[in-house]
Protein backbone atom coordinates (compact mmCIF):
# COMPACT_ATOMS: atom_id res chain seq x y z
CA UNK A 1 0.00 0.00 0.00
CA UNK A 2 1.48 3.00 -0.66
CA UNK A 3 2.59 5.25 1.86
CA UNK A 4 1.99 9.43 2.39
CA UNK A 5 5.84 10.69 2.77
CA UNK A 6 6.83 11.88 5.82
CA UNK A 7 9.84 14.42 6.45
CA UNK A 8 11.58 11.46 9.35
CA UNK A 9 13.83 9.83 6.97
CA UNK A 10 16.66 12.90 6.94
CA UNK A 11 17.45 15.46 9.64
CA UNK A 12 18.85 18.04 7.43
CA UNK A 13 17.43 19.87 4.12
CA UNK A 14 20.62 18.99 2.10
CA UNK A 15 20.34 14.97 3.60
CA UNK A 16 16.59 15.63 2.83
CA UNK A 17 17.13 16.94 -0.78
CA UNK A 18 19.85 13.76 -1.37
CA UNK A 19 17.30 11.01 -0.22
CA UNK A 20 14.44 12.48 -3.06
CA UNK A 21 17.42 12.57 -5.55
CA UNK A 22 18.28 8.86 -4.68
CA UNK A 23 14.80 7.78 -4.58
CA UNK A 24 13.82 9.82 -8.23
CA UNK A 25 17.06 7.95 -9.97
CA UNK A 26 16.00 6.86 -12.80
CA UNK A 27 18.91 3.82 -14.14
CA UNK A 28 19.03 3.97 -18.19
CA UNK A 29 17.56 0.31 -18.20
CA UNK A 30 14.30 1.70 -16.37
CA UNK A 31 14.12 4.92 -18.33
CA UNK A 32 13.85 2.15 -20.91
CA UNK A 33 10.95 0.45 -19.88
CA UNK A 34 8.98 3.38 -19.20
CA UNK A 35 9.98 4.50 -22.57
CA UNK A 36 8.39 1.51 -24.07
CA UNK A 37 5.35 1.41 -21.46
CA UNK A 38 4.70 5.13 -22.69
CA UNK A 39 4.52 4.20 -26.54
CA UNK A 40 2.53 1.36 -25.44
CA UNK A 41 -0.21 3.28 -23.47
CA UNK A 42 -0.14 6.30 -25.81
CA UNK A 43 1.75 6.05 -29.07
CA UNK A 44 4.40 8.65 -27.51
CA UNK A 45 7.62 8.15 -28.34
CA UNK A 46 10.09 9.85 -25.42
CA UNK A 47 13.39 10.69 -27.23
CA UNK A 48 16.73 9.81 -24.87
CA UNK A 49 17.22 13.48 -24.26
CA UNK A 50 13.89 13.75 -22.34
CA UNK A 51 15.01 11.37 -19.44
CA UNK A 52 15.66 14.61 -17.39
CA UNK A 53 12.03 15.52 -18.04
CA UNK A 54 10.41 11.81 -17.12
CA UNK A 55 12.41 11.78 -13.97
CA UNK A 56 11.30 15.64 -12.76
CA UNK A 57 7.63 14.73 -13.59
CA UNK A 58 7.60 11.12 -12.20
CA UNK A 59 9.18 12.03 -9.04
CA UNK A 60 6.52 14.46 -8.05
CA UNK A 61 4.20 11.62 -8.28
CA UNK A 62 6.70 9.68 -6.65
CA UNK A 63 6.32 11.39 -3.58
CA UNK A 64 2.88 11.88 -3.76
CA UNK A 65 2.32 7.93 -3.33
CA UNK A 66 5.33 7.60 -0.84
CA UNK A 67 6.87 5.44 -2.70
CA UNK A 68 10.66 4.69 -1.81
CA UNK A 69 12.48 4.44 -5.45
CA UNK A 70 11.25 4.43 -9.62
CA UNK A 71 11.64 0.76 -9.78
CA UNK A 72 8.54 0.26 -7.06
CA UNK A 73 6.26 2.77 -9.04
CA UNK A 74 7.06 0.76 -12.06
CA UNK A 75 5.58 -2.38 -10.35
CA UNK A 76 2.71 -0.43 -9.28
CA UNK A 77 1.79 1.17 -12.62
CA UNK A 78 2.02 -2.01 -15.01
CA UNK A 79 -0.11 -4.05 -12.62
CA UNK A 80 -3.47 -5.15 -14.96
CA UNK A 81 -6.14 -2.78 -12.55
CA UNK A 82 -3.94 0.36 -12.84
CA UNK A 83 -5.38 1.96 -15.36
CA UNK A 84 -5.72 5.10 -13.48
CA UNK A 85 -2.17 5.03 -12.56
CA UNK A 86 -1.21 4.61 -16.21
CA UNK A 87 -3.58 7.69 -17.01
CA UNK A 88 -1.89 9.41 -14.65
CA UNK A 89 1.64 8.53 -15.60
CA UNK A 90 0.80 9.81 -19.07
CA UNK A 91 -0.89 12.98 -18.22
CA UNK A 92 2.42 13.83 -16.31
CA UNK A 93 4.24 13.53 -19.74
CA UNK A 94 2.08 15.40 -22.22
CA UNK A 95 2.40 18.48 -23.56
CA UNK A 96 -0.79 20.60 -23.55
CA UNK A 97 0.18 24.12 -24.73
CA UNK A 98 -2.51 25.68 -26.95
CA UNK A 99 -4.48 28.93 -27.28
CA UNK A 100 -7.74 30.05 -28.83
CA UNK A 101 -7.45 31.04 -32.49
CA UNK A 102 -4.41 28.84 -32.68
CA UNK A 103 -3.27 29.21 -36.33
CA UNK A 104 -5.80 31.19 -38.01
CA UNK A 105 -5.35 30.17 -41.93
CA UNK A 106 -7.42 27.08 -40.69
CA UNK A 107 -9.83 29.47 -39.56
CA UNK A 108 -9.81 31.66 -42.30
CA UNK A 109 -9.86 28.84 -44.92
CA UNK A 110 -13.01 28.02 -43.84
CA UNK A 111 -14.94 31.12 -43.80
CA UNK A 112 -13.42 31.17 -47.26
CA UNK A 113 -13.38 28.28 -48.81
CA UNK A 114 -15.59 25.62 -46.88
CA UNK A 115 -18.28 27.86 -45.09
CA UNK A 116 -19.75 29.26 -48.04
CA UNK A 117 -20.25 25.79 -49.56
CA UNK A 118 -22.01 24.29 -46.71
CA UNK A 119 -24.96 27.06 -46.56
CA UNK A 120 -25.21 26.46 -50.66
CA UNK A 121 -25.69 23.33 -50.12
CA UNK A 122 -27.85 23.47 -47.18
CA UNK A 123 -29.96 26.00 -49.38
CA UNK A 124 -30.17 23.08 -52.76
CA UNK A 125 -30.96 20.77 -49.69
CA UNK A 126 -28.07 18.51 -50.74
CA UNK A 127 -27.00 18.67 -47.47
CA UNK A 128 -28.47 18.62 -43.43
CA UNK A 129 -28.37 21.72 -41.46
CA UNK A 130 -26.21 19.33 -38.99
CA UNK A 131 -22.69 19.95 -38.24
CA UNK A 132 -20.23 17.53 -36.78
CA UNK A 133 -16.77 18.72 -35.91
CA UNK A 134 -13.80 17.00 -34.05
CA UNK A 135 -11.27 18.40 -31.79
CA UNK A 136 -8.69 15.48 -31.37
CA UNK A 137 -5.85 16.12 -28.88
CA UNK A 138 -8.03 19.41 -27.89
CA UNK A 139 -5.87 20.06 -24.67
CA UNK A 140 -7.72 21.79 -22.46
CA UNK A 141 -10.62 23.13 -24.85
CA UNK A 142 -9.37 26.53 -26.18
CA UNK A 143 -9.42 24.45 -29.72
CA UNK A 144 -12.76 23.68 -29.53
CA UNK A 145 -14.18 26.45 -28.12
CA UNK A 146 -12.89 28.31 -31.09
CA UNK A 147 -14.37 26.59 -33.49
CA UNK A 148 -17.41 26.62 -31.36
CA UNK A 149 -17.17 30.76 -31.95
CA UNK A 150 -17.16 30.43 -35.59
CA UNK A 151 -19.30 27.67 -36.13
CA UNK A 152 -22.30 29.52 -33.86
CA UNK A 153 -21.70 32.64 -35.85
CA UNK A 154 -22.06 31.20 -39.47
CA UNK A 155 -24.15 28.87 -38.80
CA UNK A 156 -27.02 30.25 -36.23
CA UNK A 157 -29.08 27.60 -34.23
CA UNK A 158 -31.84 29.90 -34.64
CA UNK A 159 -32.07 29.47 -38.08
CA UNK A 160 -31.88 25.64 -37.70
CA UNK A 161 -28.53 24.87 -37.98
CA UNK A 162 -27.82 21.97 -35.21
CA UNK A 163 -23.82 22.04 -34.18
CA UNK A 164 -22.02 19.43 -32.22
CA UNK A 165 -18.44 19.95 -31.33
CA UNK A 166 -16.81 17.29 -29.57
CA UNK A 167 -13.41 17.66 -27.60
CA UNK A 168 -11.28 14.70 -26.85
CA UNK A 169 -7.95 14.00 -25.29
CA UNK A 170 -6.46 11.45 -23.33
CA UNK A 171 -5.39 13.96 -20.43
CA UNK A 172 -7.63 13.65 -17.47
CA UNK A 173 -6.03 16.89 -16.32
CA UNK A 174 -6.48 19.37 -19.01
CA UNK A 175 -10.25 17.65 -19.83
CA UNK A 176 -11.30 19.25 -16.59
CA UNK A 177 -9.91 22.15 -17.09
CA UNK A 178 -11.77 22.06 -20.38
CA UNK A 179 -14.92 21.25 -18.85
CA UNK A 180 -14.51 23.87 -16.51
CA UNK A 181 -14.25 26.43 -19.35
CA UNK A 182 -12.93 29.33 -17.25
CA UNK A 183 -9.98 30.88 -18.49
CA UNK A 184 -6.88 33.59 -17.02
CA UNK A 185 -8.70 37.34 -18.43
CA UNK A 186 -5.19 38.10 -20.33
CA UNK A 187 -6.28 35.15 -22.50
CA UNK A 188 -8.84 37.51 -24.06
CA UNK A 189 -6.29 38.73 -26.42
CA UNK A 190 -6.11 35.78 -27.85
CA UNK A 191 -9.60 35.80 -28.69
CA UNK A 192 -11.06 38.83 -31.53
CA UNK A 193 -12.87 41.31 -30.44
CA UNK A 194 -16.21 40.04 -31.61
CA UNK A 195 -16.15 36.52 -30.68
CA UNK A 196 -15.26 38.14 -27.55
CA UNK A 197 -17.94 40.41 -27.12
CA UNK A 198 -20.94 37.67 -28.18
CA UNK A 199 -19.51 34.32 -26.44
CA UNK A 200 -17.16 35.60 -23.03
CA UNK A 201 -18.26 36.45 -19.89
CA UNK A 202 -15.86 38.40 -17.93
CA UNK A 203 -15.16 37.38 -13.66
CA UNK A 204 -16.86 39.92 -11.16
CA UNK A 205 -15.50 40.71 -7.83
CA UNK A 206 -13.40 37.81 -6.64
CA UNK A 207 -13.49 36.02 -10.49
CA UNK A 208 -12.38 39.37 -12.15
CA UNK A 209 -9.27 37.48 -13.37
CA UNK A 210 -11.19 34.99 -15.00
CA UNK A 211 -13.15 34.48 -18.16
CA UNK A 212 -15.59 31.97 -18.63
CA UNK A 213 -17.27 30.97 -21.80
CA UNK A 214 -20.82 31.56 -22.33
CA UNK A 215 -23.92 29.18 -21.68
CA UNK A 216 -24.27 29.10 -25.59
CA UNK A 217 -20.62 27.98 -26.35
CA UNK A 218 -20.75 25.30 -23.72
CA UNK A 219 -23.85 24.22 -25.06
CA UNK A 220 -22.43 23.14 -28.59
CA UNK A 221 -18.98 21.36 -26.96
CA UNK A 222 -18.61 18.38 -25.40
CA UNK A 223 -15.66 16.44 -23.98
CA UNK A 224 -14.45 12.90 -23.36
CA UNK A 225 -11.39 11.32 -22.95
CA UNK A 226 -9.92 9.59 -25.52
CA UNK A 227 -6.73 7.69 -26.07
CA UNK A 228 -5.91 8.27 -30.46
CA UNK A 229 -3.43 5.48 -29.92
CA UNK A 230 -5.54 2.50 -28.87
CA UNK A 231 -7.08 -0.33 -30.98
CA UNK A 232 -10.84 1.06 -30.34
CA UNK A 233 -12.13 3.87 -29.46
CA UNK A 234 -16.15 4.87 -28.49
CA UNK A 235 -16.26 7.96 -30.88
CA UNK A 236 -19.74 7.25 -33.17
CA UNK A 237 -20.47 8.29 -37.01
CA UNK A 238 -18.45 10.75 -38.89
CA UNK A 239 -17.50 14.23 -38.60
CA UNK A 240 -17.59 17.11 -41.21
CA UNK A 241 -14.26 18.63 -39.59
CA UNK A 242 -11.56 16.72 -37.76
CA UNK A 243 -9.06 19.01 -36.60
CA UNK A 244 -6.07 17.08 -35.32
CA UNK A 245 -3.31 19.96 -34.16
CA UNK A 246 -0.13 19.28 -32.69
CA UNK A 247 -0.94 16.49 -31.30
CA UNK A 248 1.29 13.77 -33.44
CA UNK A 249 4.50 15.67 -33.53
CA UNK A 250 6.13 13.32 -30.70
CA UNK A 251 4.62 10.02 -32.39
CA UNK A 252 6.23 7.93 -34.48
CA UNK A 253 5.73 6.50 -37.89
CA UNK A 254 4.01 3.48 -36.66
CA UNK A 255 1.73 5.49 -34.71
CA UNK A 256 0.90 8.68 -36.61
CA UNK A 257 -0.21 5.52 -39.38
CA UNK A 258 -1.76 4.01 -36.86
CA UNK A 259 -3.98 7.22 -35.09
CA UNK A 260 -4.58 8.95 -38.26
CA UNK A 261 -6.12 5.46 -39.78
CA UNK A 262 -8.41 5.26 -36.43
CA UNK A 263 -9.23 9.31 -37.22
CA UNK A 264 -10.28 8.38 -41.18
CA UNK A 265 -12.73 6.21 -39.72
CA UNK A 266 -14.83 8.82 -39.02
CA UNK A 267 -14.33 11.26 -41.33
CA UNK A 268 -17.23 12.16 -43.71
CA UNK A 269 -16.99 11.60 -47.03
CA UNK A 270 -16.87 15.25 -47.76
CA UNK A 271 -15.17 16.16 -44.57
CA UNK A 272 -11.49 17.57 -44.18
CA UNK A 273 -8.86 16.79 -41.92
CA UNK A 274 -6.57 19.42 -40.10
CA UNK A 275 -3.29 19.08 -38.91
CA UNK A 276 -0.67 21.70 -37.45
CA UNK A 277 1.02 23.97 -39.38
CA UNK A 278 4.66 22.24 -38.48
CA UNK A 279 3.58 19.12 -39.17
CA UNK A 280 3.98 17.16 -42.99
CA UNK A 281 1.57 14.46 -42.79
CA UNK A 282 -0.65 14.54 -46.01
CA UNK A 283 1.70 11.56 -47.69
CA UNK A 284 1.25 9.43 -44.96
CA UNK A 285 -1.92 8.21 -46.45
CA UNK A 286 -2.63 7.34 -50.08
CA UNK A 287 -5.80 8.86 -50.34
CA UNK A 288 -5.40 11.89 -48.54
CA UNK A 289 -5.27 14.83 -50.98
CA UNK A 290 -3.88 18.05 -49.78
CA UNK A 291 -6.31 21.29 -50.39
CA UNK A 292 -4.20 23.54 -48.90
CA UNK A 293 -1.62 23.47 -47.09
CA UNK A 294 -2.01 20.85 -43.52
CA UNK A 295 -5.48 21.11 -44.82
CA UNK A 296 -6.44 17.21 -46.11
CA UNK A 297 -9.58 15.30 -47.78
CA UNK A 298 -9.92 11.27 -47.96
CA UNK A 299 -10.86 9.26 -50.66
CA UNK A 300 -12.43 6.82 -48.82
CA UNK A 301 -13.85 4.33 -51.19
CA UNK A 302 -10.82 3.69 -53.38
CA UNK A 303 -8.08 3.37 -50.91
CA UNK A 304 -7.87 1.62 -47.27
CA UNK A 305 -7.36 3.17 -44.61
CA UNK A 306 -3.72 3.87 -43.44
CA UNK A 307 -2.68 0.55 -40.99
CA UNK A 308 -4.85 -1.78 -42.07
CA UNK A 309 -5.06 -4.58 -45.55
CA UNK A 310 -7.67 -3.45 -48.44
CA UNK A 311 -9.80 -6.32 -47.08
CA UNK A 312 -9.89 -5.22 -43.31
CA UNK A 313 -10.39 -1.20 -44.84
CA UNK A 314 -14.08 -2.64 -46.35
CA UNK A 315 -15.12 -4.32 -42.63
CA UNK A 316 -16.26 0.05 -42.62
CA UNK A 317 -17.69 0.95 -38.92
CA UNK A 318 -18.48 -2.48 -38.10
CA UNK A 319 -14.69 -2.75 -36.63
CA UNK A 320 -15.49 -0.40 -33.96
C1 LIG B 1 0.13 20.45 -27.90
S1 LIG B 1 -1.52 19.98 -27.51
C2 LIG B 1 -2.39 20.57 -28.93
C3 LIG B 1 -3.74 21.13 -28.58
C4 LIG B 1 -4.53 21.69 -29.75
N1 LIG B 1 -4.86 20.66 -30.70
C5 LIG B 1 -3.78 22.82 -30.42
O1 LIG B 1 -3.27 22.63 -31.54
O2 LIG B 1 -3.67 23.89 -29.84
C6 LIG B 1 -1.44 18.20 -27.81
C7 LIG B 1 -2.51 17.41 -27.05
O3 LIG B 1 -2.52 16.06 -27.54
C8 LIG B 1 -2.81 15.21 -26.46
N2 LIG B 1 -2.37 13.83 -26.76
C9 LIG B 1 -1.11 13.33 -26.80
N3 LIG B 1 -1.15 12.03 -27.05
C10 LIG B 1 -2.44 11.67 -27.19
C11 LIG B 1 -3.12 10.43 -27.45
N4 LIG B 1 -2.45 9.28 -27.60
N5 LIG B 1 -4.47 10.46 -27.52
C12 LIG B 1 -5.15 11.61 -27.35
N6 LIG B 1 -4.58 12.80 -27.09
C13 LIG B 1 -3.23 12.83 -27.01
C14 LIG B 1 -2.06 15.84 -25.30
O4 LIG B 1 -2.57 15.44 -24.04
C15 LIG B 1 -2.24 17.34 -25.57
O5 LIG B 1 -3.28 17.89 -24.82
Amino acid sequence: MPRIETNSGSSTAAGGQRETNDRAALAPGLFTKFQQLIYKEAGIWLAAHKHALLTGRLARRLRLLGLSNMQEYYRLVTQPDQQHERAVMIDCITTNETHFFREPRHFDYLEREVFPKWKQEASEGTRPMRLRIWSAGCSSGQEPYSLAMLLLKHFPTEKGWEIEILGTDISIRVLEKARAATYPIEKSKEIPAEYLRAYMLKGKGDHKSEMKVSPELHRVVRFARVNLHADSYPILGTFDLIFCRNVLIYFDLDSKVKVIGGILRHLSPSGLLFFGHSEHLGTIAPGLTTVAPTIHAFARSSHPLPGQTRSAAGMGESSF
